[in-house]
């Protein structure tokens, strides 16, 4: 198994088992954000002195980093602080009319539910695709919620809690093919697979920094050209011209803009995606599905542990694993775990309707990527033995 840990910032104590919660940084991103600070330190777009031209051109070129990265144009992308921002920007940034409907499945974060829940307010009716026993959907079950007053469709391309794949791509089919918006929060898919957005029929897609090894209070929103997102904030960087009774946008992405942006994590960023690049997403996709096996068959051998989500590794997007030990309180067993060298995460993980159909309080939740190794998942297993025997 190839090793990509020299790439990363990785603490000296337990084992980092919670990068669905936020993945660790590349050492990329923080000599890129540290250089723009002690270098380039200066505002962008605003000015004409040296330092601000550096850093504005420094920033600019992320945009084209993520067109090329996600196969699509720098103008169809937008920076937010996180994917939950993304998504109540798209929700917030349409014109809603009352009886419009939204599709949303019963698997979503949080961050991909209440900004659609809100809309009711409006008289937008909210539709709920489930999953199966496994968190497993049919683009058929899709076809049955779909009408002409379905509006959006907004979908996880991987749940945070369940790590099944989702068939994006024919979920996408069947409500475009029904004249829907198709929005998917890709939070816990990018860094683990490539994107190409003109192969994904979708017009919008949220993603976190944080979570494919950049800063926190960075991400993006990818809306499609012609999608008629409005901008959700206006402000400086805004707009062609102001008087005091109108305004006037600007017509390109500095719409989107409003205020100083997040430009070093922004920066960041971009680093990180250019890490994802450099290891390339097949052989991260390759190293999940040798931490993903290995850790799905400790996980079903381990007496009095219940694993959620697919029973085989093939139908995992990612290494991402939730749990139950029988007897144990999640959280009891999470503290336990990282005594023994393990941090977890712990709780319904902002899912909590996903929590109640699990029918269970919470999970403990494992959740792997490119720097964790085998040895560590063996590790894991017998730390988690000592756990179980508390059951
Ligand atoms: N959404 C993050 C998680 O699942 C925070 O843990």
């Amino acid at each position: 198994m190839a090793v990509f840990s020299s790439l990363f910032s990785v603490p000296s104590g337990p084992a980092y088992f919670d990068s669905a919660a936020s993945s660790l940084t590349c050492k990329a991103a923080l000599e890129a954000m540290a250089s723009y600070y002690s270098q380039d330190r200066a505002n962008v777009h605003r000015g004409a002195h040296r330092y601000t031209r550096q850093a504005s051109e420094r920033y600019e070129a992320v945009y084209g980093k993520l067109a090329s990265f996600f196969n699509a144009t720098d103008q169809e992308f937008a920076a937010v602080r996180n994917s939950t921002e993304a998504l109540n920007a798209v929700a917030l940034g349409l014109d809603w009319k009352s009886g419009d409907e939204v599709v949303v499945t019963d698997v979503e974060h949080h961050s991909n539910l209440l900004p659609w829940l809100r809309l009711q307010k409006q008289g937008v009716k909210i539709r709920v695709l489930a999953a199966d026993g496994q968190g497993r959907f049919q683009a058929d079950d899709l076809s049955e919620l779909l009408s002409r007053k379905t509006r959006l469709v907004s979908f996880t391309a991987c749940s945070n809690v369940l790590g099944a794949s989702v068939p994006v791509v024919d979920l996408a089919k069947a409500a475009q093919d029904a004249g829907a918006l198709v929005c998917v929060d890709a939070a816990q898919y990018v860094g683990h697979h490539a994107v190409d957005l003109k192969k994904w029929p979708v017009d919008f897609l949220a993603f976190s920094g944080h979570k494919c090894f950049g800063p926190t209070g960075i991400g993006a929103l990818f809306h499609r050209e012609g999608s008629g997102l409005q901008p959700w904030f206006v402000g400086g960087g805004t707009v062609r011209d102001v008087t005091l009774k109108d305004y006037q946008l600007l017509e390109h992405r500095e719409q989107f803009e409003a205020g100083t942006p997040a430009i070093a994590e922004w920066i960041g960023l971009g680093a990180a995606l250019d890490v994802v690049s450099k290891i390339g997403c097949a052989a991260i996709e390759e190293h999940d599905r040798g931490l993903a096996e290995k850790m799905l068959s400790i996980l079903q051998e381990t007496d009095d542990v219940q694993v959620f989500g697919p029973t085989s590794a093939a139908e995992k997007s990612c290494a991402l694993f939730a749990f139950s030990v029988k007897n144990v309180p999640h959280h009891q067993a999470a503290v336990m775990l990282d005594e023994l060298g393990f941090a977890v995460r712990s709780g319904h993980h902002c899912a909590i309707p996903l929590t109640r159909k699990l029918a269970v309080e919470g999970t403990v939740r494992a959740s792997l990527h490119a720097y964790n190794n085998e040895k560590q998942v063996e590790a894991f297993g017998n730390a988690l033995e000592q756990v179980a025997q508390l059951a």
